[in-house]
């Protein structure tokens, strides 16, 4: 049997449809192998190639019947049929032999470069610079913390999009929104948190994080200076009792048994950044057991939660800020001098860089000016010898604390640590203590314990070279507070005195 195709097919409109359908058919089994190939994120590039060019191939097969009723209809009112016949091309004869193999090497490139084009092209969406560099005052904040965070190098699209076709057209369509709301100038600063969209975080974390990983104890130290003259350090290590002590307990205990398959915590939050918990239950998922604590002063039966949304704990609800954490003044100043970015030998540094660093300035040149001539003048004031005789300290002091203040604080975007508390720990903000406090009791009395050696071990602190203590393995200091306040440590949550500027 022969297939004849009818003749009204030969007319320019079908024939350019035709051609349509196959280039961008081309660019779908291309771009598919590519994106199967290279196992990474790939999430733009799937907008290209299973709804835009699928959307050119329609149109192109649309093109087709358009042609021929066109040409039926012209035919029918009389028209001479057929003006495209095939092409006769007679390989003989040089000139048709030339002009074959141009058209043939031609359409060969522009295939080939058309879907490298493209792939370049959505690579590029794709990537962490398009995200943070494109839309760059309201991205500027998360693109800076971000690419000083641990997570530099996983791209904004990695936790932000995520595979799967229902998440990135979820993500996709508040895409759209978003690219309107800046080109509109109608964006809110600061960006509101928690954000309503993101994917839930144990599909994002557990990519590249899975519970079964965490192991043991992490040692963390850091050094603090307090706000005397000689700006005297005061060092603390924790050994974090990130998973339990013995490795093959699994999560039983330590800071992730949240994130045990077997426990679940549920919780209302009386604020919009869920700071204010007032209900927590606990459910032991293996036995079925359930506790919940309430804030003492609710009004609503004991039986029922109060009103508000029902939050099932996760990892973002400690790491809020796994990429973009903008650190409080008292933060960033102790680790630029730890680092030697201010020079701690200048006389009341400490104290005079979070005081100019917290500061309200208008714009982020206005702060780099004010942080000049603050420190400037300071020291001009009261130690004009210094100076005279160590300018360049003084200089240097000056960058340090302009970089510091660059990195975490964007008065144009109205971010700063204040509009994004960070959930971890629990000086400058209440973290942990959100629901490990005196407030949160369960019905027979019970709190959620805040015993220091619950989530760390005091390993040592203290200031290095004058006494300062060690633990002995395996066990934890007393904590000593570094200013003699009394026994307020104790009662009063850290983050009522330490807010992020001096205390
Ligand atoms: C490691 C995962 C991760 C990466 C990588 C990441 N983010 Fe985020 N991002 C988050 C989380 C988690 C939140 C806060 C979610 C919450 O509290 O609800 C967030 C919040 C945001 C917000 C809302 C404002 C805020 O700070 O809460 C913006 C805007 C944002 N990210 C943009 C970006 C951009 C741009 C990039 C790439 C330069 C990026 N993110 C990379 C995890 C990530
Ligand atoms: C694409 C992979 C990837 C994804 C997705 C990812 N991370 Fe990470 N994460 C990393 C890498 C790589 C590091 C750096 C490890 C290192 O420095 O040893 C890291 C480090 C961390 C650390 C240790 C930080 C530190 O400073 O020590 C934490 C906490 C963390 N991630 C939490 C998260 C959370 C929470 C999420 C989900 C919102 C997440 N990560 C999503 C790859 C990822
Ligand atoms: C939403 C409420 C909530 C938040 C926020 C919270 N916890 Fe908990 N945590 C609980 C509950 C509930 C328990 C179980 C209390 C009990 O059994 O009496 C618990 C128990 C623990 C335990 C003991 C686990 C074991 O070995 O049995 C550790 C350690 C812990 N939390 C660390 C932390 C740390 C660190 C943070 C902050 C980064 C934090 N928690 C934040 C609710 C919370
Ligand atoms: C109860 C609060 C809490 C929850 C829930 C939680 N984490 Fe953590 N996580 C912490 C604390 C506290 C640390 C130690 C401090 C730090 O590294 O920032 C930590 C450390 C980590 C680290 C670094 C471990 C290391 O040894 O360096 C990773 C990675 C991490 N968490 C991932 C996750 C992931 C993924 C989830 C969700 C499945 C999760 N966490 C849930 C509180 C929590
Ligand atoms: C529910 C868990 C939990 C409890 C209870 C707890 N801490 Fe912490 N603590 C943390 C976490 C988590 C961090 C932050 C680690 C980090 O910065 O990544 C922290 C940080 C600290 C730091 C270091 C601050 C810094 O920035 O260097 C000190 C000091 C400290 N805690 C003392 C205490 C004392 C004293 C108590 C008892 C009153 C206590 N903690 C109770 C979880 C807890
Ligand atoms: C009654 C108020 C108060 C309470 C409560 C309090 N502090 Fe402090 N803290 C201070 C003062 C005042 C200083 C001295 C500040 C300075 O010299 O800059 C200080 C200094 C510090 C420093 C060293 C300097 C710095 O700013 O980093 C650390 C670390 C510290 N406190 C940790 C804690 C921890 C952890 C808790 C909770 C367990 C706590 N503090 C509770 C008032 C308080």
């Amino acid at each position: 049997m022969k297939l004849t195709l009818p003749p009204s097919v030969k007319n320019w409109l079908s024939l350019a449809g035709v051609i349509i359908v196959l280039t961008s058919l081309f660019m779908i089994v291309f771009l598919f192998i590519v994106s199967s190939l290279l196992s990474e994120q790939a999430a733009y590039l799937g907008l290209v190639t299973y709804i835009l060019l699928p959307a050119v191939m329609i149109l192109g097969l649309l093109f087709i019947p358009i042609g021929m009723f066109l040409e039926l209809r012209r035919v029918r009112r009389g028209g001479v049929h057929s003006p495209v016949g095939w092409p006769k091309i007679d390989l003989e004869k040089p000139r048709h032999r030339n002009a074959f193999f141009i058209f043939v090497a031609g359409t060969g490139f522009f295939v080939l470069f058309s879907a490298v084009g493209s792939y370049e092209a959505f690579r590029y969406t794709e990537s962490t610079n398009f995200c943070g560099m494109l839309c760059h005052t309201v991205m500027e904040p998360e693109y800076t913390a971000h690419s000083h965070s641990s997570h530099a190098q996983v791209a904004c699209a990695a936790c932000h999009v995520g595979p799967g076709a229902d998440w990135y057209v979820r993500s996709k369509l508040s895409g759209l929104y978003q690219a309107y709301a800046t080109v509109a100038d109608i964006y809110p600063r600061p960006i509101p948190t928690p954000i309503k969209n993101l994917r839930p975080a144990r599909a994002v974390c557990e990519q590249c994080h899975w519970p079964q990983k965490f192991y043991g104890h992490k040692l963390q130290v850091s050094t603090h200076y307090l706000s005397d003259r000689d700006n005297t350090p005061w060092r603390i290590g924790l050994n974090l009792k990130v998973g339990p002590s013995q490795a093959a307990l699994g999560l039983s205990e330590g800071i992730h048994w949240h994130s045990n398959p077997r426990t679940r915590i549920d919780y209302i939050a009386t604020d919009p950044g869920r700071q204010q918990l007032s209900w927590v239950r606990y459910t032991n998922l293996d036995s079925g057991k359930v506790q919940v604590f309430r804030d003492k002063s609710l009004t609503v039966a004991v039986g029922s939660p109060p009103r508000g949304e029902l939050r099932t704990m996760d990892c973002i609800d400690c790491h809020n800020r796994p990429s973009h954490l903008y650190r409080a003044p008292a933060q960033f100043i102790s680790t630029a001098m730890t680092a030697g970015r201010i020079p701690v030998e200048l006389p009341e540094i400490k104290k005079l860089a979070v005081q100019v660093s917290s500061r309200p300035y208008p714009s982020a040149v206005a702060a780099r000016e004010g942080i000049r001539a603050g420190i400037t003048q300071f020291y001009r004031l009261n130690y004009p010898d210094l100076l005279a005789h160590k300018q360049e300290l003084v200089e240097k002091a000056v960058t340090g604390v302009q970089d510091g203040f660059a990195q975490n604080i964007f008065p144009e975007m109205k971010v700063s640590w204040q509009a994004y508390p960070d959930n971890i720990g629990h000086l400058y903000f209440k973290g942990c203590f959100r629901c490990h406090n005196d407030n949160l009791v369960s019905e027979k009395g019970a709190t959620i314990s805040q015993d220091c050696v619950l989530c760390h071990d005091i390993a040592i602190q203290g200031t290095p070279g004058k006494g300062m203590e060690v633990a002995r393995t395996g066990e934890s200091l007393v904590f000593r507070h570094p200013e003699d306040v009394g026994d307020a440590w104790q009662d009063t949550p850290c983050s009522d005195c330490h807010s992020g500027v001096s205390p």
